[in-house]
């Protein structure tokens, strides 16, 4: 490996660039040379806000690429641009660092896991709860077998009120609302834990009773995406996953997450103020001991882990050293495959079969 730093550019400088160009900032061996937004202007702005005006800014991801060579860029554009941008980095040579959720539909995935495998490049999703102590201590407890064999698990959760604004709102900017914001969290935090056995079918239902309100949301003329959706998923291996995550509700909590096994049972309590970002509370296993059902509360790590730090630094490890991706899109496949299940089902109104693309 030579001294050279990695190049880096960013495609989408929106709101959550600035944390991606933050954890670059802090890592030595990487360095942010442009940058693209379709915005005209915004590029440039990001940039002299970040301090880094020699970065080259541009309106256009096709245009950024043309012109400066990367090694790796960030794609960090609204959802239903993650596909073409995504497509066209790796088709440029260059290793991405995805912004989640994978992206909106299956059609839009097949051609990202095409690009992927075509280029000989990585693409890591950005599921930066993966980096939490207690969700690796989830995964490690299930792992273990401590549970038996894991038969249903129930995720989700979501705020009482917390409908985001911008593009979150609009399916032609984010396709979906809470599902692709916070529900690809909840998501991937148990099929993670369980090592990501393939969907097999799923039975959703979607609304956006709040969001479309204007007595209890300002922006009502513009929501056109969900902003509570539930589904019944079925995974391989004889695990049913039971789904729900909300923006808004007339409710405290929609739930802890929860495993059974038939060995024993894991509580993972909602994550602290409710307003769900793949954190976690506490956790608990459930078990018999000599005869008797007995709980014992398990140790649990204070949130002091810069998560989307953790996430960064993963990826640029791992393009510096020619490594596989840290969060593959064989994994996220799934997860993806599970979102545009729900979307589909929850339009036709009835239980769809999960077909994931050959690549
Ligand atoms: N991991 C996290 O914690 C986290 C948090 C927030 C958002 N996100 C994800 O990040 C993505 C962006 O969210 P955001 O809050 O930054 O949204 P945003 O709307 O603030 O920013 C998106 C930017 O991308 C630009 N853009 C869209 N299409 C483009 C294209 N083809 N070429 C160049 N620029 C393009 C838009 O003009 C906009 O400036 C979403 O997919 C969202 O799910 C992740």
């Amino acid at each position: 490996m030579t001294n050279q730093k990695l190049r880096i550019g960013i495609i989408g400088t929106g709101g959550i660039a600035g944390a991606h160009m933050r954890s670059y900032q802090k890592l030595e061996n990487v360095e942010v040379v442009a940058g693209a937004d379709c915005i005209p202007g915004k590029a440039k702005a990001f940039f002299e806000r970040f301090e880094a005006p020699e970065a080259l800014a541009f309106n256009s991801a096709e245009a950024l690429l043309r012109a400066v060579e990367l090694d790796a860029v960030s794609v960090c554009a609204y959802n239903q641009a993650h596909a073409e941008c995504t497509v066209a980095a790796l088709e440029a040579g260059c290793h991405v660092l995805l912004e989640k959720p994978l992206c909106v539909t299956m059609a839009q995935a097949a051609q990202i896991l095409q690009a992927e495998k075509k280029s000989g490049k990585i693409v890591s999703v950005g599921f930066q709860p993966r980096y939490d102590p207690n969700s690796k201590k989830i995964k490690e407890i299930v792992q273990s077998g401590a549970l038996g064999q894991v038969y249903y698990v129930q995720t989700g959760g979501g705020r009482r009120r917390g409908i985001p604004g911008g593009t979150f709102i609009e399916a032609r900017y984010a396709g979906m609302g809470a599902l692709g914001d916070i529900g690809c969290y909840g998501l991937d935090m148990p099929l993670n834990a369980l090592g990501y056995p393939k969907p097999l079918t799923v039975s959703a239902s979607k609304f956006g009773h709040f969001g479309t309100n204007p007595a209890l949301y300002k922006e009502a003329n513009r929501f056109d995406v969900d902003d509570f959706a539930v589904a019944l998923i079925r995974l391989e291996g004889g695990v049913t996953l039971d789904f729900r995550m909300s923006w808004a509700m007339h409710l405290d909590s929609a739930g802890a997450t929860f495993f059974l096994g038939d060995k024993a049972g894991l509580k993972v309590a909602p994550g602290p103020g409710g307003a769900w970002d793949g954190r976690v509370g506490g956790l608990t296993l459930y078990h018999d001991a000599f005869g008797d059902p007995t709980e014992t509360p398990l140790h649990f790590a204070e949130h002091n882990t810069d998560l989307f730090f953790e996430k960064v630094k993963d990826f640029v490890a791992a393009v510096a050293t020619g490594g596989s991706a840290p969060i593959p899109t064989s994994q996220i496949i799934y997860n993806q495959a599970i979102v545009s299940g729900i979307l589909e089902s929850a339009v036709q109104g009835r239980e769809v079969e999960i077909v994931i693309p050959a690549v």
